[in-house]
């Protein structure tokens, strides 16, 4: 049985992938900062529960992700999808930089993936479909860059992408595919009301993808309808 862990499971994005990969009969190791106020996760838990499994996971916790190495040992993950990310408004405009929220962002978002891609290596490694998945943004993108602000998330993103690029070269001759993945924009907490994607639509696009990406795609920078989008 196919196995996915995942970060900030307990909404949005990090949820809606969770259930679909539930109903398709894959193992969700679904991680959350407090799983105790995770209601929806519960839920699936109730109809899922030989399948779910939920851990406490504060992403920019060390010790969270080495005490769920010890939880998990060596069990196979065919992807590894590093969800969580934070959006940094308080830094979003010039004029509006704050060094804290904005390093608690790069925290988040780009150190923290590549903690769990370190730690978790040879899990994917040991798997059938060995995927490292991050979620990115074409916010993210320096080439499409255009004028609304949100400074410190773009610049955290295009942390990540750079991140992505180069382990993608370091775990190649593991297999692994390490992706890079714009979900689109989407309505969630993040995304707001009036984004173009439900996060059903938005998963059932990254699920594609992933399901068809193969190591010739290693290293790429994907838009939700499957096309590159430029570093
Ligand atoms: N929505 C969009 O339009 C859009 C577009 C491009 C990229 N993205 C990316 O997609 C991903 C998911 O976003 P979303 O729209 O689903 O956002 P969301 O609804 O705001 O959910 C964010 C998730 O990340 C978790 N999280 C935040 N900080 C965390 C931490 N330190 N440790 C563990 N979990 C943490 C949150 O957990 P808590 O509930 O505990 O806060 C929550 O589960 C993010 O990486 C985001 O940058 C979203």
């Amino acid at each position: 049985m196919p196995t996915l862990l995942i970060t900030g499971a307990n909404r949005g994005l990090g949820l809606e992938l969770c259930k679909q990969f539930l109903q398709s009969e894959w193992k969700v190791i679904a991680t959350c900062r407090n799983p105790e106020s995770a209601t929806r996760l519960s839920v699936l838990k109730d109809k899922y529960p030989k399948l779910l499994s939920i851990h406490t996971l504060e992403v920019s916790n060390g010790d969270h992700i080495n005490e769920l190495k010890t939880q998990l040992g060596e069990t196979p993950i065919d992807i590894l999808f590093n969800n969580a990310g934070v959006y940094a408004a308080e830094s979003a405009e010039f004029g509006s930089s704050d060094a804290v929220v904005w390093l608690d962002a790069f925290k988040v978002n780009v150190i923290s993936p590549m903690k769990m891609m370190e730690v978790f290596v040879e899990n994917v490694a040991n798997s059938d479909r060995k995927i490292m998945a991050n979620m990115s943004s074409k916010m993210g993108s320096i080439a499409e860059t255009s004028t609304d602000g949100s400074i410190a998330y773009r610049s955290t993103k295009s942390a990540l992408n750079m991140v992505i690029a180069r382990v993608a070269l370091d775990l190649k001759e593991k297999g692994i595919i390490t992706l890079a993945l714009h979900p689109g924009w989407v309505r969630t907490d993040m995304g707001g009301a009036n984004a173009d994607f439900s996060t059903e639509e938005s998963a059932i696009s990254l699920i594609k993808i992933m399901n068809n990406a193969s190591i010739k795609d290693t290293g790429k920078f994907f838009d939700i309808d499957g096309s590159i989008i430029p570093w």
